[in-house]
């Protein structure tokens, strides 16, 4: 699996946010170890703290089919910035796999990559 064609899977994964507060559809794309592809979008509440973002939407239900192991994740908006994942979202693929590529897509599929681990550096970790 190329980087693109994770993008590709990402924006796919896009028409599935549910923005209604933001209008900002967010779509990611997570490659779990063992080279299988869970997809995520944003999901917002109207109490906006509850919203879901659309890195842990997928993690959640990667984490959840059992997979514990992920090498990259792909990241894409509509907007023509790299889309970086959020604090929060950086702290909880880190729990996970802190070397994990963090591939930031601009709407017109450029993309920039980067380690999880030098977006979140000195992660909390409760060991
Ligand atoms: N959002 C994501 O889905 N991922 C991020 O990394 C940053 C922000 C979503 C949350 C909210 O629905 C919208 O983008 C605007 O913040």
């Amino acid at each position: 699996m190329t980087y693109e064609e994770l993008i590709k899977l990402a924006k796919k994964a896009k028409d599935g946010s549910y923005s209604p507060y933001s209008h900002f559809r967010v779509g990611a794309a997570l490659l779990t170890a063992d080279g299988s592809v869970y997809t995520g979008a944003n999901v917002e509440c109207s109490s906006y703290g509850g919203t879901i973002c659309a890195e842990r939407a997928a993690l959640v239900k990667a984490v959840n089919d059992g997979k514990r192991d992920f090498s990259a994740i792909a990241i894409i908006s509509d907007a023509p910035a790299p889309c970086r994942p959020c604090g929060i979202c950086r702290q909880m693929l880190s729990d996970f796999s802190p070397d994990m590529a963090v591939i930031s897509a601009s709407a017109d599929g450029s993309f920039e990559q980067n380690r999880l681990s030098d977006l979140l550096p000195h992660a909390f970790n409760l060991k």
